[in-house]
């Protein structure tokens, strides 16, 4: 029913409409009509009641599956979840769709790195996507490096914010992280039954983080960002990306857009830590770097440190 209304509000030509016309075409009393009002405005809408009816005021970034009309089947929200993480893993083996996506306006414990923690306040973008994709397991960090391409060119391109990308998976502007990426999957048989790719990117929060330098969306632009407008950019061109091709030429793409390679870096994986110059990041997405004794070393999962 709040869905209804919310699309009867959006289709409607006129600002404002009455409650009797809403009562009409949902079939229901106005008094209803008027209880149903009052529960969208406290789930955040902005409906202004009057003498002529009610009228919706599209200011606020809500982002609740009916406001992603095309895909509001295959979006999952929640308010407040420990980690989307661990609700798309759920669903995930409730053997949910390919390209279903979890967000979420809060995260208890959102999950980062290496076991780190992902501050995840009101106004920032938490989501993860399931995917089901049909390559060998060697290939799957293919698709978090096309997720960082495209999220980076959505940054650049809609909001002209000069953003790179740094191995494996975050994304920078002038040193400072903006957005990260965390990534599970699960085998069977030897096949992936699905791979699950969680974003968070800072666009309308302040994240306070000690260990690394931040920045979000709004701090870059001096106003606040529609986080369904950046989330929608980021979904069609994703989708897209991966539907067409088999993704031969993402890492060539990716190297495009990085700051990580020829770079001194210290990389930490979760039982060493290699240091020296980023030579290369190989098709499988893994870093190849030259060690101090001239020897090569090729890292398949670590975070990476700058500026060593
Ligand atoms: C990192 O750079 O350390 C990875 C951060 C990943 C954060 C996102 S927010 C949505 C999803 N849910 C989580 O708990 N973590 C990822």
């Amino acid at each position: 029913m709040k869905e209804k209304l919310i699309e009867l509000f959006k289709a409607s030509d006129e600002s404002v409409v009455s409650g009797e016309q809403l009562s009409q075409q949902l079939g229901v009393s106005r008094v209803s009509i008027w209880k149903h009002i009052k529960k969208l405005q406290e789930m955040g809408y902005d409906i202004q009641s009057g003498p002529k009816g009610y009228q919706l005021r599209e200011n606020q970034d809500l982002i609740y599956s009916w406001e992603f009309p095309s895909r509001k089947s295959k979006i999952r929200y929640f308010e407040e979840v420990e980690s989307t993480m661990v609700k798309a893993k759920e669903l995930a083996q409730e053997n949910c769709e390919d390209f279903t996506v979890v967000i979420a306006d809060r995260q208890k414990k959102g999950r980062g790195r290496l076991k780190r923690y992902w501050e995840s306040e009101k106004g920032g973008l938490y989501f993860t996507i399931v995917l089901r994709p049909q390559i060998a397991p060697m290939m799957m960090s293919r698709y978090s490096f096309a997720a960082s391409v495209c999220l980076a060119e959505v940054l650049i391109n809609h909001y002209g914010i000069h953003a790179k990308v740094k191995w494996p998976n975050d994304i920078l502007v002038n040193n400072k992280k903006i957005s990260g990426m965390l990534c599970e999957m699960e085998l069977e048989s030897n096949l992936v039954s699905f791979l699950n790719i969680g974003i968070g990117l800072n666009v309308n929060n302040n994240p306070q983080v000690k260990e690394q330098d931040v920045v979000s969306m709004q701090n870059l632009l001096g106003n606040e960002v529609s986080r369904k407008e950046v989330l929608s950019l980021f979904l069609d061109k994703f989708e897209e990306k991966i539907q067409k091709s088999q993704l031969d030429e993402i890492i060539p793409e990716w190297k495009k857009l990085s700051v990580t390679l020829n770079k001194r870096v210290r990389v930490v994986t979760t039982t060493e830590t290699w240091e020296g110059q980023a030579l290369d990041v190989d098709e499988t997405g893994a870093l190849v770097l030259k060690l101090d004794d001239e020897s090569t070393k090729t890292i398949f999962i670590g975070d990476c440190f700058h500026g060593v």
